[in-house]
C-alpha cells in the first residue's frame, strides 16, 4: 500500500505548459530556432511534429517517410507504443536518481542488455551518448593495460569529445577537436598489415567502427576482424567495437560483434548509444570480465548514466525489438532494398547490412537526396559525396520500401543520363 503524502508542490498544471501555445506555422518555428540556437546544424526545411513507425508528420501536417530513422536513432520506429508506455509509467513513479542508490529498473535493463549481447560480455556501464561511451571504453582499456596508445582507423567516426574526436580519422574532425589527445595512431581500415605496423605492446586499445557509416558505409572482410582479434590477443591489446550505429539489431544481428559479419569474433568492449533507448539519450559500454574486473570504485562515473527514465526506455526498446521480430525484419528490409535499387539509374554499388545501407551513385548524390525529399522521403548523405545513406527504422514495412523504390527509379535527376 502506498502511503498518502499531502501535496505541497507539484500539482499538475492543466494543460501542460509546453502544449499551451497555439499551433505555430513552419516559418515561425524556423525563425524561433534560428533566433536562439547557435547556427551549427544544416537543417532540412521542415519542422517535425509527430511520428509513428517509419512515418513522420510536419508542423504543416504533411506526411514523410523517414528512411534516416531520426539520425540512426529510431530503430523501433517513432514513438513505439511499448516504449512510450514504459516511459510514461516510469515518469509517474520516479524520473531519476543517480547510481548512489540501487534501482530495480537499472538492474533489469542491464540484465536484459547483457542477455542479448555476445556470450563473453558480462557487464555494462551506462552513460549518456556515443562519444561518452567511447571515452569511457578507451579509459577502461588504459586502466586494464596500464598503456596509453590507441589505434583507430581512417574513415571511422567516434564522436566529438576530446578523446573520441582524436580517434576520428575522418575529414576535418580532428582539426575541429584541436588540441588532440596524444598517442592516437591511425591505421588503414581493412588492412591487417597496417594494423601490425602500428599496434604493439605499448597499445592499450584498438577501436573500430565495424561498418564505417559516416564515411559512406565502408565495410571490411570478416577475416579482417578475426585477424584483428588475433593481433590483440598476441599483444595484450583491448579490442573495442564502436557499435553506436551497428548495434541493437541494425545490421540484422543484435550486434556486429559475434556475428558472421565479424567472423564470429567478440571484442572486449562494445559501445552503444543512438537506438539503445529509441530516442531517450543513453550510451553504454558493454565489457567482458577481463576488462570489467580492472575497474575500481570511482574509476568511471556520470550523474545521469543509468537514470530510471532512461533505463525504462532501454528495457522497453529491447523488448519491442524482440516482440515485433525487428531483427528478422531488418534482414527483410535489406533484401527488399537491394532488389529495389539494383536496376535503378545511376547506381553503381549498394553497400551495408540490414537497415544500414549505402547507395553509391555515379556522381554526387545531393540531387538524389533533394529529389527524394521533394517526394517526401527523408534519407541521409555521408562524407563520401557519392553515397546516399539509408538508416530506416527496423520496423519499416514492405509498402514503405516500395515507395522509396518508385521514387529512386526515375531518370533525369543526375546529369550523367
Ligand atoms: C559510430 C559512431 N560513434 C560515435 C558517435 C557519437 O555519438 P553521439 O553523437 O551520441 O555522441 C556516432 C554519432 O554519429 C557514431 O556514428
Amino acid at each position: 500500500m502506498r502511503e498518502e503524502i499531502p501535496k505541497l508542490v507539484g500539482r499538475p498544471v492543466s494543460p501542460p505548459v509546453s502544449f499551451r501555445d497555439t499551433v505555430m506555422k513552419f516559418s515561425e518555428i524556423q525563425q524561433l530556432e534560428d533566433d536562439y540556437q547557435i547556427a551549427t546544424y544544416k537543417k532540412m526545411g521542415i519542422a517535425l511534429d509527430r511520428g509513428e513507425g517509419a512515418w513522420v508528420w510536419t508542423s504543416e501536417g504533411e506526411r514523410y517517410l523517414d528512411l534516416y530513422g531520426g539520425h540512426a536513432v529510431c530503430a523501433t520506429g517513432h514513438s513505439h507504443p511499448h516504449v512510450v508506455a514504459a516511459i510514461h509509467e516510469q515518469a509517474k513513479k520516479l524520473l531519476f536518481y543517480s547510481n548512489l542508490v540501487y534501482s530495480d529498473m537499472r538492474g533489469r535493463a542491464a540484465e536484459k542488455l547483457v542477455s542479448v549481447a555476445p556470450p563473453t560480455i558480462t557487464k555494462v556501464f551506462f552513460c549518456n551518448s556515443g562519444t561518452e561511451a567511447n571515452e569511457n571504453a578507451m579509459r577502461m582499456a588504459r586502466m586494464a593495460t596500464g598503456r596509453e596508445k590507441v589505434v583507430s582507423f581512417t574513415g571511422g567516426f567516434h564522436g566529438r569529445t576530446a578523446d573520441s574526436i582524436s580517434a576520428t580519422f575522418l575529414g576535418r574532425y580532428r582539426e575541429i577537436g584541436k588540441p588532440n589527445v596524444p598517442l592516437h595512431v591511425e591505421a588503414e581500415f581493412g588492412s591487417i598489415g597496417s594494423v601490425r605496423a602500428v599496434a604493439d605492446t605499448e597499445t592499450a586499445a584498438i577501436i573500430i567502427e565495424p561498418i564505417q557509416s559516416m564515411a559512406g558505409v565502408r565495410e571490411a572482410a570478416p577475416v579482417f576482424f578475426r585477424e584483428l582479434r588475433n593481433h590483440c590477443d598476441e599483444h595484450g591489446i583491448v579490442l573495442i567495437f564502436d557499435e553506436v550505429q551497428t548495434g541493437m539489431g541494425r545490421t540484422g544481428n543484435w550486434f556486429f560483434s559475434g556475428s558472421e559479419l565479424a567472423d564470429s569474433i567478440e571484442p572486449d568492449v562494445i559501445t552503444l548509444a543512438k537506438s539503445l533507448a529509441s530516442g531517450v539519450p543513453v550510451g553504454a559500454c558493454l565489457a567482458n570480465d577481463r576488462v570489467a574486473s580492472c575497474i575500481q570504485e570511482n574509476d568511471l562515473g556520470t550523474t545521469f548514466g543509468g537514470g530510471m527514465l532512461a533505463m525504462a526506455a532501454v528495457l522497453a526498446t529491447i523488448e519491442a525489438i524482440e516482440q515485433d521480430g525487428m531483427i528478422e525484419n531488418a534482414q527483410r528490409v535489406e533484401s527488399q532494398l537491394r532488389d529495389a535499387i539494383r536496376g535503378a539509374p545511376y547506381v553503381t554499388i549498394v553497400k551495408g547490412r540490414g537497415c544500414l545501407i549505402g547507395v553509391e551513385f555515379k556522381e554526387e548524390c545531393r540531387p538524389i537526396h533533394a529529389h527524394l525529399l521533394e517526394k517526401r522521403i527523408i534519407t541521409g548523405t555521408s562524407s563520401d559525396p557519392k553515397v546516399l545513406r539509408l538508416l530506416p527504422p527496423l520496423c519499416t514495412l514492405p509498402e514503405q520500401v516500395e515507395l522509396f523504390a518508385a521514387a529512386i527509379n526515375v531518370k533525369g535527376v543526375l546529369s550523367t543520363e
